[in-house]
């Protein structure tokens, strides 16, 4: 690792924005560093309960949960947490007047869980609490925990990723990997979910033209952060459209969708919800799901046609 290049910590100072935002940033980055060891303990096993969306609670799951939201109010900064993982949303009453409210998926990818592939966490910053566009995002990132970690953020100017390595003294930084990442041009990967049995026919056929005419390999993790990652380092596709079953699709608008079209489009990415750009969808139920596509805006274009 280049011991010159810059630190989180550094590039977020020079990003012209308030010393509660930067803190806020740097905060979590070390939180989830934190939070990584102590993994293989919760790494089998669920809950045998459900969540909000009548999916398995994985005790990793619960556990990340738990010590993301503890750790966030102990920042001082954070006056409310909605989270997937939380039947209502979290208010810290020790800080009624913190300058944050935040969205997040704390754990993403539960099902690569007991395989020991990719997993993340997403977080969204608002100042408003919720429901809120993502318009009104101040600050989105994520971590991926993968074979090394990275952590990718925006706070509006450009998408930035830095990678965990030790500095000199032994500690653990994220340094730059990345700045004012933009996506490859004309991609090269796509992944999608759900059932292809249920998906709209035109958005099959528009599927099938994504290998036979636009020539892009599938990757797919079932990972939302880690097929995120995929195509912000090769361009191309990800989808979890809506399917008979789940008309609404699959993700999570406020929690996963807004936060990561965010990082998407400061990346020179578009994205669609099917009736509009992720950044604009607004539901007043803040656990509301929407359809999510993300591509380079030459795919986005030939998509919003295809389903018209
Ligand atoms: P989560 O683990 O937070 O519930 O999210 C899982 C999401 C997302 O990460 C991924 O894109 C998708 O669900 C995978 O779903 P399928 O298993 O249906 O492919
Ligand atoms: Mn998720
Ligand atoms: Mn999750």
């Amino acid at each position: 690792m280049d011991e010159n290049a810059s630190t989180l910590f550094q590039h977020l100072k020079s990003a012209g924005i308030d010393n509660d935002l930067r803190t806020l940033i740097y905060s979590f980055a070390s939180i989830a560093l934190d939070a990584q060891h102590h993994f293989p303990k919760y790494l089998r096993g669920t809950m045998g309960d459900k969540n909000k969306y009548g999916e398995a609670v994985a005790a990793l799951d619960e556990w990340v949960n738990g010590y993301l939201c503890d750790n966030l109010v102990k920042t001082g900064l954070v006056r409310k947490i909605y989270s997937e993982e939380l039947k209502e949303p979290l208010i810290a009453s020790a800080n009624k007047k913190a300058p944050f409210a935040v969205a997040m998926d704390p754990l993403d990818g539960s099902s690569n869980i007991v395989s020991n592939n990719a997993f993340g966490s997403i977080v969204g910053v608002y100042r408003d609490d919720l429901p809120q566009s993502g318009r009104k995002l101040v600050a989105a990132f994520y971590k991926l925990y993968g074979p090394v970690n990275t952590f990718v953020y925006s706070v509006g100017k450009g998408t930035h990723e830095f990678v965990k390595h030790y500095d000199s003294a032994g500690n653990a930084q994220f340094y730059l990997l990345a700045e004012n990442l933009k996506v490859p041009e004309p991609g090269e990967v796509f992944g999608i979910g759900g059932d292809p049995l249920e998906w709209d026919p035109a958005f099959l056929k528009f599927a099938k033209d994504l290998f036979r005419k636009e020539k892009l390999k599938v990757r797919y993790s079932g990972t939302f952060v880690a097929d995120f990652s995929q195509i912000l380092h090769r361009g191309g596709m990800f989808a979890y459209p809506a399917t008979k079953k789940s008309p609404h699709g699959k993700l999570r608008a406020a929690y996963e969708a807004a936060t990561m079209a965010y990082i998407w489009e400061q990346a020179g990415g578009a994205s669609w919800s099917g009736k509009e750009s992720l950044l604009d969808v607004k539901s007043l139920d803040v656990d509301a799901r929407t359809p999510v596509f993300l591509g380079n805006r030459h795919l986005i274009e030939k998509l919003k046609k295809a389903l018209a």
